[in-house]
C-alpha cells in the first residue's frame, strides 16, 4: 500500500467563464473523498472567485507564477501574491508554458526556487515531445527537467511532479499504464539516486494527458502513478470520478 495519499489536479487552462465556472464549482462542492488531496488551477482572474465559492476540502492553484516577489512585470503574479490570496498551489513548467511560451529550462526552476522559498507548494511539470519519445530520448529529457527542479527544491514536502508526455496532451492519446509506469518508476529511481529515499519513497508522482473517467481506474493500479493532473477533463462532472480512480 502506497504510503502516498492519492492526489488529483484539474488544469482548467484558458477556459471557463463565471457562468460555466459557476456550475462546474456546484459539481467540485459534491466531492467528499478524504483520502485524495484534490487541487483544482482556474485562469488567475478567478482564482478568488473560487477560492470563495468552494466549501469542502478542494484547494486551489494557479496555473503559474512569476521568479520575483515583485517589479516592473507587466502581467506577471508572484508567489507573495498568491499566499496574501490564501492560494497554497501553483503549476509550474506545464509544457504549454515550455513550448507555448517558450519558458526554458531555467526559467522554470528559478520560478520553482522561488515558489518554495515563499511557501507556496508547487506541482512541476516534466515531460518529453512526440519526436522526442520517437527519438528514444524520453528518459533524458524528463531527467534534465527533473535535475533543473532539484536543484532548486529546498523543501520537498510541497512538491508533487506531474509527468505530462507533451504527445499525451489534449490529443485524446493517453500513455498506456505501462508508458506511465514505466516512466513514473524512473523519475522515483532518480529521485532516489540524486535526492534521497525518503524524498523518493513520499514524493507523489502523477499522471496528465489525456485523462479521463475511463481511463483512470486502469492507471490509478500502477504502484508509482499517484495521481493525475486532468486538464480537458476537470472541466466536466466526470472530474469527479478520477478523483476516486483509487477507491
Ligand atoms: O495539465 C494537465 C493537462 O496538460 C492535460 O490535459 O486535456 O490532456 O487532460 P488533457
Amino acid at each position: 500500500m502506497s504510503e502516498r495519499k492519492f492526489f488529483v489536479g484539474g488544469n482548467f487552462k484558458m477556459n471557463g467563464n463565471k457562468s460555466s465556472l459557476a456550475d462546474i464549482v456546484a459539481n467540485l462542492n459534491k466531492i467528499d473523498c478524504p483520502n485524495t488531496d484534490v487541487v483544482v488551477a482556474p485562469p488567475s482572474i478567478y482564482l478568488q472567485y473560487l477560492s470563495a465559492s468552494i466549501t469542502n476540502q478542494v484547494k486551489v492553484a494557479s496555473q503559474n507564477c512569476y521568479k520575483v516577489a515583485k517589479g516592473a512585470y507587466t502581467g506577471e503574479i508572484s508567489p507573495d501574491m498568491l499566499k496574501d490570496m490564501g492560494i497554497e498551489w501553483v503549476i509550474l513548467g506545464h509544457s504549454e508554458r515550455r513550448h507555448v511560451f517558450n519558458e526554458s529550462n531555467e526559467l522554470i526552476g528559478q520560478k520553482v526556487k522561488h515558489a518554495v522559498e515563499s511557501g507556496i507548494k508547487i506541482i512541476p511539470c516534466v515531460g518529453e515531445k512526440l519526436d522526442e519519445r520517437e527519438a528514444g530520448v524520453t528518459e533524458n529529457i524528463v531527467f534534465e527537467q527533473m535535475e533543473m527542479i532539484k536543484n532548486n527544491v529546498s523543501d520537498w514536502s510541497g512538491v508533487v511532479i506531474a509527468y505530462e508526455p507533451v504527445w499525451a496532451i489534449g490529443t485524446g492519446k493517453t500513455a498506456t499504464p505501462d508508458q506511465a509506469q514505466e516512466v513514473h518508476d524512473k523519475i522515483r529511481k532518480w529521485l532516489a539516486k540524486n535526492v534521497s529515499d525518503e524524498v523518493a519513497a513520499t514524493t507523489r508522482i502523477i499522471y496528465g494527458g489525456s485523462v479521463n473517467a475511463s481511463n483512470c481506474k486502469e492507471l490509478a493500479k500502477c504502484k508509482d502513478i499517484d495521481g493525475f493532473l486532468v486538464g480537458g477533463a476537470s472541466l466536466k462532472p466526470e472530474f469527479n470520478d478520477i478523483v476516486k480512480a483509487n477507491a
